[in-house]
């Protein structure tokens, strides 16, 4: 090893010791002749002193040192002298007096320096990225990932999970999102798909009798991305055979309990609250609720067929919806200007036609343009039921029950984050479960599976499957995480008959069924067992747990929006030999 030491390790016992440290040069100062540099690396900063006593050779060489050059020093550990010890720095109360240097590399002017305060444009950071992980935030992520990796190996291995790869050159899964597609070489024409999650291979395990199957597994969509979403991430991915639900529910909550305990220093309760879908649709108007705070959605539509305001009356006749929330407090922080823009908000965002308001007066009453409309009597019974009080501003929207979900939903998490109704590092865990086993395409007119094609229905909602489908529920359940799905997963399908019915009903014929997923349903005709599991998202995990606003902080070498590598620069050209060894002819 070059260096005894590393720059976060010395305090004040090691005075005296003759030291040497390796690192980057993070800032210099020159005080009359005197050169104080702040050396760092991964593990933090140590002040390095280069005075006249220490070698006037040396005090020159130092004084060619720029930031990012990469330096050896050796020196003894000095106190640091009174006046100038460092609170905030771990090693703020040593200093090490330099007596020899080397020059390990230099640098140039780096774009941008690492531990500035202000961050560059993240373009500029993405670039160059090798500069950017040099930022303290950044591997502080990092070994936080890292933890909770080990942490996700160390829990599945006591309960006996085995560690088992699955291919990335594999056949097209159904997730729902678009394959990364390989062409082959040597069948030319035919293609692999990276894998959008290693589901069908797990269920194959459990097939094969391992029993209890986990992976760190690598996952590719090509989707449109978003704050929470990469086109290449990780799944802690699991399964689990002779299992229901709740098992596997079990499972991820002593996995929750105990991140949340080592990382967070937080005891969880468990089990870990758990509601269903329609219960989360109707109390939040989503399926991934933000649980820290309250401001819950509440039915009007009775009270708005008793009213003579026309929108109101026309869309509860009509089968709609007519709900709101109460933001409490709220009535002087949104003026009419205030109250405009979350009507465009909802109008233009989430396809909702206006937006009702009241605001309670000192006296309770519900003041609104529109009060005129309702008879006293039923501007109480509204104010009743949304729990008003003076100062409380009442948000009202009439539509479709899927626009009032969309529109409250987008309204609440808006009113939440500029109401500060939450503290930024409080956590939330829950499930939600029984989630419906189809949705309606209005665009096909035909089903799509919510999560999966190998979902199981719960055992009483089979008799469903061909009465009415869009009321089967299947045996499936997500994570939540702040209002974030952090997971999701579901029993499966063990039974071949059923699966084929299931396809059926998703518009997959035999045939496709055949040629798609032949190889499952064979394997289901030879003693599949009850299974079922579930995938966490390891990047998004990290950004909850690491108090983090955009996937890509988590990811050491992330994607663009555009889904580009601004480092290596791919996607990229490659060499037209290439293309024709795989029989490719790019059009146009
Ligand atoms: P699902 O598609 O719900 O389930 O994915 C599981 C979890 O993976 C994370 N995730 C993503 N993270 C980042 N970028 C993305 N593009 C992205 N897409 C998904 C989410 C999500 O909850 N095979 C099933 C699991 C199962 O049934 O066992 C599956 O992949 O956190």
């Amino acid at each position: 090893m070059l260096r005894t030491h590393t720059c976060g390790e010395l305090r004040k016992t090691h005075v005296g010791q003759v030291v040497t440290l390796c690192g980057w040069v993070d800032t210099y100062r020159d005080h009359s002749g005197v050169l104080f540099v702040d050396l760092r690396d991964r593990y933090g900063k140590t002040q390095v002193v280069f005075a006249p006593e220490g070698g006037s050779q040396n005090l020159e060489l130092a004084k060619s040192l720029r930031s990012e050059f990469v330096i050896l020093v050796t020196g003894k550990v000095a106190p640091r002298p009174e006046g100038t010890v460092n609170p905030k720095m771990e090693t703020g109360e040593i200093e090490v007096r330099a007596e020899e240097l080397a020059i390990l590399n230099r640098s140039l002017t780096p774009p941008f320096q690492p531990t500035a305060k202000e961050l560059p444009g993240e373009d500029l950071r993405l670039k160059h990225r090798y500069i950017d992980l040099r930022r303290p935030a950044m591997q502080r992520t990092l070994i936080l990932r890292h933890r909770m990796i080990q942490i996700m190996r160390d829990y599945f291995d006591r309960l006996g999970f085995l560690d088992v790869e699955t291919p990335m050159l594999g056949r097209s899964t159904p997730e729902g999102a678009r394959d990364y597609l390989v062409p082959s070489r040597i069948q030319q024409g035919s293609y692999y798909a990276l894998p959008q999650s290693p589901q069908l291979y797990k269920q194959i395990l459990m097939v094969a009798g391992f029993d209890r199957y986990v992976q760190i597994a690598r996952c590719f969509r090509d989707e449109d991305l978003r704050a929470d979403r990469q086109p290449e991430f990780t799944q802690l991915d699991l399964e689990m055979s002779f299992v229901g639900a709740d098992d596997v529910m079990g499972v991820i909550d002593g996995l929750m309990a105990r991140m949340a305990k080592e990382i967070l220093g937080l005891e969880l309760t468990l089990p870990l609250p758990r509601m269903t879908y329609d219960e989360a649709m109707e109390r939040f108007g989503h399926d991934a609720p933000d649980l820290r705070f309250g401001m819950e959605l509440v039915d009007l539509t009775d009270l708005a067929k008793a009213s003579e305001f026309k929108i109101f009356r026309a869309t509860a006749d009509a089968g709609g919806r007519v709900r709101g929330l109460n933001a409490k407090a709220a009535a002087d922080r949104y003026s009419r200007k205030g109250i405009d823009e979350l009507t465009a908000f909802i109008m233009e965002d989430f396809a909702a036609k206006g937006l009702a308001w009241f605001k309670v007066d000192a006296d309770g009453k519900l003041a609104s343009p529109i009060a005129k409309n309702f008879s006293a009597d039923l501007l109480a019974q509204i104010g009743g039921r949304m729990a008003a009080e003076p100062g409380d501003l009442l948000l009202i929207v009439a539509d479709k029950f899927e626009v009032t979900c969309k529109a409250l939903y987008a309204l609440r998490k808006r009113l939440a984050a500029e109401g500060k109704l939450y503290e930024p590092r409080q956590m939330h865990f829950s499930w939600v479960v029984e989630f419906p086993m189809f949705a309606y395409d209005e665009e096909t007119g035909g089903y799509a599976a919510m999560h999966h094609p190998f979902t199981a229905p719960r055992r009483q909602d089979l008799p469903m499957l061909s009465d009415d489908p869009s009321r089967c529920r299947a045996q499936a359940y997500d994570l939540v995480v702040n209002g974030s799905e952090a997971g999701g997963g579901t029993v499966r399908i063990h039974d071949q008959q059923l699966q084929q019915q299931v396809f059926e009903l998703l518009g997959i014929n035999q045939e496709t069924a055949r040629e798609r997923f032949g190889f499952l349903l064979d394997a289901l005709q030879f003693g599949a067992p009850p299974h079922g599991g579930i995938a966490l998202g390891i990047d998004r995990l990290v950004m909850l747990f690491g108090g983090l606003e955009n996937i890509r902080d988590c990811i050491a070498f992330p994607k663009t929006q555009r889904a580009t590598d601004l480092m290596t620069g791919a996607p990229g050209q490659v060499d037209p030999r290439q293309l024709q060894e795989l029989g490719i002819k790019p059009v146009g």
